[in-house]
């Protein structure tokens, strides 16, 4: 049970923005407050699919039984990778069916085994339920085993993730014990995703993988820089911390990822980053990926990648897959309308965005009250408390999650089919990266805005910047365009 009382902060009553404290814990089993389950299956009236990683997922946290025959007979650790039939004896994810559009499907026909990677990590890859590489998969493994620089821009939930992972994955060798590459993010919870993914695609190899970032005990960081570490994920100011420390030896790490690059190039960043980078060696590869490149990031890439391989995949900046509407509303009317919004849509789950912890807090009580689960996520929360959010929001112990900025890059969770702002977004790529919480990996998605009076102009701004259609909100929505 939790200790901390019936709903700490986050599930959904407004009683939570604790600021104390420095746990380090990350919660596996799901809050017993759990109203709904949107994953269960297709009972739920509201249920409109299953998505692949609801199977996938539970495997990893082990908590189902296999998806298939071939999962029940062979146990991971049983394949032999030097066997011929090593293909047939993987534990491959039941297929995702559901309907993809040319942001991921639209690839020159490559093979994950066209790249020569190892078996190992070949297995990892089929057994995280790929089967060929998307698009910016395609145009950047290659390239990063070459040892260029890359400053890669491409879609969201496109596949950046693996994109860099693979090449950096196939070029660690596991036999020298040094960290090999590190991989940069703004927020401790794509810290942890990218981790996952890391950890998942790895599952073969041995390759050791450490997560690190602020709001967990230092000290357990530098006891497990005593073992072994070959690929390092973090935020920049806890890594720059053990640098200086001189528990993170940095001088053979020949690899930085940089995701969410441009993020990682403000006010808040940068400084943590360019230190980090004076105790690399002269010689490392740098690799940037971001669905957003402003020009802000100009200075950077001409100090630190003079002559990067270019990859831009996004001749039209918004997905494919995601139907924007605005609804015109006076700030006081905004709860009532979410509440329509909430009785009318096919909700698999939703993000809902604030543009405060505040708000955030109230809007997840009244949203509460009004009889709607839903947990709620800001960065003035304790660590534990954000990681419990996560991991069960992720595993589908919660159908709506409130939330500010902190969810609104990188995170990736396949049953979001829609994504609500209920505070209109500042900046037109603080936009794209919100609305591109739903519709991953080339499915269908949602995004409805609520706008103010005062948002009109922003609005306008923002659909000019992206070169986007927001249509009105119409009476009905044909559930065709966001549940296929
Ligand atoms: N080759 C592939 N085949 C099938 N699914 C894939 C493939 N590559 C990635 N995915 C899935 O696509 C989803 C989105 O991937 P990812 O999070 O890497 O996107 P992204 O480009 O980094 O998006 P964002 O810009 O929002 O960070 C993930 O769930 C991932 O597992
Ligand atoms: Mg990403």
């Amino acid at each position: 049970m939790n200790p901390r009382g019936r709903y700490p902060p986050g599930y959904g009553n407004a009683g939570g923005g604790n600021t104390g404290g420095n746990p380090n814990y990350y919660a596996r089993n799901p809050h017993p407050q759990q109203q709904y389950v949107p994953r269960n299956y297709a009972q739920s009236q509201q249920q409109q699919y299953v998505p692949r990683n609801y199977v996938s997922n539970r495997n990893q946290m082990g908590s189902d039984s296999g998806p298939s025959e071939v999962a029940k007979a062979v146990q991971p650790d049983g394949i032999d990778s030097s066997s011929q039939d090593w293909k047939a004896q993987l534990r491959i994810p039941p297929q995702d069916t559901r309907y993809k559009t040319e942001d991921v499907t639209a690839t020159k026909g490559n093979e994950f085994e066209d790249y020569f990677l190892k078996r190992e990590l070949l297995m990892g890859i089929y057994e995280k339920g790929f089967e060929r590489p998307s698009p910016i998969q395609e145009e950047s493994i290659p390239i990063a085993l070459t040892g260029s620089d890359i400053l890669a821009r491409a879609k969201n939930g496109t596949g950046k993730t693996a994109a860099f992972c693979i090449p950096a994955l196939e070029k660690i060798d596991q036999d020298n014990n040094v960290i090999q590459v590190v991989i940069l993010v703004p927020t401790r919870e794509l810290a942890l995703q990218t981790s996952q993914v890391c950890k998942e695609l790895g599952k073969h190899l041995k390759i050791q993988i450490m997560v690190t970032t602020g709001g967990t005990s230092l000290k357990d960081d530098i006891m497990r820089l005593y073992q072994p570490v070959h690929l390092l994920v973090g935020t920049p100011g806890r890594i720059l911390d053990l640098a200086r420390k001189g528990v993170c030896i940095l001088k053979d790490c020949s690899m930085l990822i940089m995701d969410e690059a441009d993020k990682l190039l403000t006010p808040e960043f940068q400084p943590s980053v360019e230190q980090l980078i004076r105790f690399l060696p002269s010689n490392r590869q740098i690799l940037m990926f971001s669905a957003t490149f402003p020009v802000t990031v100009k200075d950077f890439k001409d100090n630190y990648l003079p002559k990067p391989y270019i990859i831009n995949l996004m001749d039209e900046l918004t997905l494919k897959g995601i139907t924007q509407f605005y609804a015109f509303v006076e700030e006081r009317q905004k709860v009532h309308c979410l509440n329509t919004l909430f009785s009318k849509l096919q909700i698999n789950q939703s993000i809902i965005f604030c543009n405060s912890v505040n708000r955030v807090e109230l809007l997840a009580k009244k949203i509460t009250e009004l009889g709607y689960s839903c947990f709620y996520i800001h960065a003035k929360m304790l660590q534990d408390h954000r990681n419990r959010v996560f991991h069960d929001f992720r595993n589908g112990a919660c159908r709506n999650l409130v939330c500010t900025d902190l969810f609104t890059r990188g995170i990736d969770i396949q049953a979001v089919n829609v994504v609500i702002n209920f505070d209109f977004p500042r900046n037109a790529e603080t936009y794209l990266h919100r609305v591109g919480r739903s519709g991953r990996f080339g499915h269908l998605g949602l995004a409805v805005n609520l706008i103010t009076y005062e948002d009109r102009f922003n609005l306008y701004r923002i659909e000019q910047e992206l070169g986007t259609e927001i249509k009105q909100i119409p009476p009905q929505i044909d559930q065709a365009i966001y549940c296929r």
